[in-house]
């Protein structure tokens, strides 16, 4: 485990996660092997994420020397347990299928070294449930890297009750070398993005079902308000920001107009009561003093310009001129 950073990995399926992981780690210098259901299908995966690559470099989006070094890193194994039988750390990335990952997860603890640490990027499955399957669980975690892997920095890394505190800083250590941003947290359904992202979800096809504006027009105001800003501020610090009173009041609206699932927190409650009503009074989720609030203010306007100018530059993505499926339908399309 000492050797990790610098050691080997397997990535078990060659697919779009585990193609793209592989980019990840390879281009940090690490020899990656990835296996497939068999050397041939391994193969293709590798041959694919090298023309991917290819394609990257020249969209200037790897860097120059990108294909050479996946060439020099990545490699095809025949099995799953030849790859995994000298790594360090090991990525299953198959299809999610409970019951296909947990006979993936028990092959690879069985033929790989005592120390290795194994990982799953399961998206949804609890990973007390896939941990189980593992001989020796303590070396098991889930590390959910987010698609398109070699773009998005976050990744979640999810212990189980009995994932070995080791096993989780060796693990953290390895993906911030590459260049991610890994944040440890407990195993919960749907970990911390998905349950985020799904609550927003169904909230959005909420609002599209009752006609309250288009799949277009909600993507658009999202995108453009407060989807802004988170992708600088998490939804701590944006409330923080916004006023937790202000907050508390919205909620009061909220509640009365749809019982059924907005009713203040109680941790809000609690923090707008002590008078704690964030930036505005110097503490909420977070405390700042009078300081770090003038830094705060200007590193967020600085922050907004400067992302502001980027999607200006980047011009707006296809779903913004894209005709909507009714569209498509009347106009015989
Ligand atoms: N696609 C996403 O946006 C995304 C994002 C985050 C996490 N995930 C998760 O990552 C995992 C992989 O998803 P994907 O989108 O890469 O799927 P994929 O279908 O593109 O790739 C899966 C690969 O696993 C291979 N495979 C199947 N059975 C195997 C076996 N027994 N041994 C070895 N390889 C085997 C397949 O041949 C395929 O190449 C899933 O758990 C998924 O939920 C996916």
């Amino acid at each position: 485990m000492d050797n990790i950073v610098t050691g080997t990995m397997a990535i078990i399926g060659s697919g779009y996660m585990g193609g793209g992981i592989a980019q990840v780690f390879a281009l940090a210098g690490t020899t990656v092997l990835v296996a497939d259901v068999s050397a041939d299908i391994a193969r293709q995966g590798r041959a694919r994420l090298l023309r991917d690559a290819d394609d990257f470099v020249r969209a200037g989006i790897f860097p120059p020397d990108a294909v050479a070094l996946l060439e020099e890193h990545v490699v095809a194994a025949d099995s799953l347990e030849a790859a995994v039988a000298d790594a360090d750390f090991v990525e299953e990335a198959v299809p999610e299928d409970f019951a296909l990952k947990r006979e993936t997860l028990r092959r690879v603890g069985a033929a790989a070294r005592g120390d290795a640490i194994i990982a799953t990027n399961t998206s949804a499955i609890a990973i007390t449930d896939l941990a189980s399957a593992v001989p020796g669980p303590e070396r098991f975690l889930g590390v959910h890297f987010m698609n398109p892997a070699p773009f998005i920095p976050g990744v979640e890394v999810i212990v189980h009750p009995r994932t070995d505190p080791a096993t989780l800083a060796a693990t953290q250590t390895l993906l911030a070398r590459a260049g991610k941003v890994p944040v440890a947290i407990k195993d919960t359904t749907g970990f911390v993005v998905n349950r985020l992202q799904y609550a927003l979800f169904s909230e959005a096809a909420r609002v599209l079902a009752e006609g309250v504006a288009t799949a277009q027009d909600i993507d658009n105001l999202v995108r453009s308000s407060f989807g802004f800003r988170l992708a600088l501020f998490g939804p701590f610090a944006i409330a923080d920001m916004a006023g937790l009173d202000v907050y508390r009041a919205a909620y009061g609206s909220l509640q009365s107009a749809y019982p059924d699932r907005f009713s203040p927190p109680q941790v809000l409650d609690d923090l707008v009561q002590a008078g704690d009503l964030g930036v505005k009074t110097g503490a909420g989720f977070f405390r700042l003093d009078p300081a770090q609030r003038d830094q705060l203010v200007a590193y967020r306007d600085r922050a907004y310009a400067a992302l502001g100018e980027l999607i200006r530059n980047l011009g707006p993505s296809p779903h913004m001129t894209a005709a909507a499926p009714t569209d498509a339908s009347e106009s015989g399309q």
